[in-house]
C-alpha cells in the first residue's frame, strides 16, 4: 500500500487477506476527486422525497456529486443544474420554494421549470439564428422515483433504478412504502457540516455495531430510561447484519426474549392492517418485534428505523454529501406514514430530531469521533498505517444459512463483515473503467 494518494488510479486500497483498508481512502484529495467521477458520477444518488415537493413548481436544491441541482415538480419531477447558462450564477438561492420560472438574478435570463430558456432580456441583440433550445438549464440525464424516493444520476447509461436497488428494494419497501399512501417527510431536513470523510457515515450506518456502547456511553448510561433500554438492546438471537450483491446493507436488531410484552409493541397497532395490505408476509415477519433497523444504500443514502415510544417508530433518512476528502455535509429527514394522525407525526418529528437531528443526542457523539479520526489520520505518518477491519475476516465466508430475507446475512451483528464488504464494493466501483 502506498503512503499517499499519488497512485490513486493504479493501486488497491482494500487488503482482503489481512482485513486492512488504506487511510488514503479517507483523507486523500486525489482519491476524493476520483470518487466524485467514479462513484458520484456513475451511481444513483438520493435527491429528495416526493412529499417535499407536492405541488407544481415546488422545488428543493440538493447536491449531486458536488454540483447543486434544482429538483422541481413540473408535471414530472426533474433535476436541473442550478447554474445559469450565461455566466453561471445560481438560479435558486433558497434551499426550497415554489417558482413559476427560474429567473437569474445577474442579467435576468429566464427559464421554464423544464429548464427551457424563455428570454435573455436582450433577445433583440442575439444573433438571428441563436438556438435558444440549446441554452436551457443542464438537465440531470436520469431521474427516477422509487416509491417516493427520488434519485438522480449524471450517467445517462446507468442501469434502471430498480435494478440498481436490486434485492435491497425488499427492505426499502418495508421501511418506506409499507402503507397504501406511503411515507411523508415531516419537516425540511436538518443540514450541517463536519470535518470527516463521507464514508465514515456510510460505514457507521451500514453495520458499525461495535461503536454503540463506547461512543454512546453518555446517553446510554446517564439517562435512566436509556440505561434500561441499553439492556433491551442486547441483541436477540434474530438480530442480523446483511448486504446485497449491489452493496446495499443493514443491521436488523431485535429485542432479547422474555421482556414484558409492551416492549415488543414497536409499531402502532392501527398501522398493522395497513402494513398487511401493502407488504408480503415475509416482510411483515421481518418488521415484527424489530427494535432498530439501520442501513445504507450505496453510496451515501442511510436510514434508521427506530422505536421512539411504545407503538411509535420514526424513520430517519440520512445523507452523507461529499464536500472534500475530509469534509461532508449531512442531511437528516424525519418521516412517518401519511395515514398517521397529526399528533403522532408531531411526536415522531420531535423524537426523531432529538435523537438524530443536528443537535441530536446520538449525533453529537458520532460527529466528534469521526472528525477526530480524520484529524488524527490526515498526516504522512498515520497514512502509512491502514484502518483495521479484522473482525470481518473469520466471518466473510460463513454467512448465516437460516436467514429468510434477501442478501447475505451474518450473525452476530458485532463484527465488521458488512462494513468490509462495503469497502470491497467501493473499491470495485473505483477501479472499474466503465
Ligand atoms: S449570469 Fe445569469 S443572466 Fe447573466
Ligand atoms: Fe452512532
Amino acid at each position: 500500500m502506498a503512503d499517499d494518494g499519488s497512485s490513486a488510479t493504479r493501486q488497491r486500497w482494500v487488503d482482503e487477506a489481512r482485513g486492512f483498508v488504506s487511510r488514503d481512502a479517507f483523507v486523500s484529495e486525489e482519491i476524493f476527486r476520483l470518487e466524485i467521477e467514479r462513484i458520484f458520477g456513475r451511481c444513483w444518488v438520493l435527491l429528495a422525497h416526493e412529499s417535499e415537493i407536492p405541488e407544481p413548481g415546488d422545488y428543493v436544491v440538493r447536491d449531486l456529486g458536488g454540483a447543486r441541482v434544482i429538483v422541481v415538480r413540473d408535471g414530472e419531477i426533474r433535476a436541473l443544474l442550478n447554474s445559469c447558462r450565461h455566466r453561471g450564477t445560481e438560479l435558486c438561492r433558497a434551499d426550497q420554494g415554489n417558482a413559476r420560472h427560474f429567473v437569474c438574478p445577474y442579467h435576468g435570463w429566464s427559464y421554464r421549470r423544464d429548464g427551457k430558456l424563455i428570454t435573455t432580456v436582450y433577445d433583440r441583440h442575439m444573433p438571428q439564428d441563436a438556438a435558444f433550445s440549446e441554452l436551457g438549464l443542464i438537465p440531470v440525464p436520469r431521474v427516477e422515483n422509487y416509491k417516493g424516493l427520488i434519485f438522480g444520476c449524471w450517467d445517462a447509461d446507468v442501469v434502471p433504478l430498480p435494478r440498481y436497488l436490486g434485492d435491497f428494494a425488499w427492505y426499502l419497501d418495508a421501511f418506506f412504502a409499507r402503507t397504501p399512501r406511503g411515507m411523508e417527510v415531516l419537516a425540511p431536513p436538518h443540514r450541517w457540516r463536519t470535518k470527516a470523510n463521507w464514508k465514515l457515515g456510510a460505514l457507521n450506518f451500514i453495520g458499525d455495531n461495535q461503536h454503540v456502547l463506547t461512543t454512546h456511553a453518555g446517553p446510554t448510561t446517564l439517562d435512566p430510561i436509556r440505561s434500561a433500554q441499553a439492556g433491551l438492546f442486547t441483541p436477540g438471537k434474530d438480530s442480523v447484519q446483511l448486504i446485497t450483491d449491489e452493496g446495499h446493507g443493514c443491521t436488523l436488531t431485535y429485542l432479547k426474549e422474555d421482556l414484558p410484552e409492551k416492549y415488543y409493541q414497536t409499531h402502532a397497532p392501527e398501522l398493522e392492517p395497513l402494513y398487511a395490505q401493502t407488504l408480503k408476509p415475509d416482510q411483515l415477519a421481518m418488521l415484527r418485534r424489530l427494535r432498530v433497523a439501520v442501513g445504507n444504500v450505496f453510496p451515501n443514502f442511510s436510514f434508521i428505523e427506530a422505536t421512539v415510544g411504545i407503538g411509535q417508530k420514526a424513520v430517519i433518512i440520512r445523507q452523507w454529501q461529499p464536500v472534500g476528502a475530509t469534509e461532508m455535509e449531512i442531511l437528516s429527514w424525519v418521516l412517518a406514514e401519511r395515514e398517521t394522525t397529526p399528533e403522532y407525526k408531531q411526536h415522531v418529528l420531535k423524537a426523531g430530531f432529538r435523537l438524530f437531528g443536528m443537535a441530536g443526542v446520538f449525533e453529537q457523539d458520532d460527529l466528534t469521533i469521526w472528525a477526530s479520526a480524520i484529524a488524527a489520520s490526515d498526516n504522512p505518518v498515520a497514512r502509512r498505517y491502514p484502518f483495521g477491519f479484522q473482525t470481518a475476516l473469520p466471518y466473510l465466508d460463513h454467512p448465516a444459512t437460516d436467514f429468510a430475507g434477501p442478501g447475505r446475512a451474518w450473525r452476530p451483528i458485532e463484527t465488521e463483515v458488512v462494513q468490509f464488504e462495503f469497502m470491497r464494493r467501493w473499491e470495485r466501483v473505483m477501479l472499474s473503467n466503465r
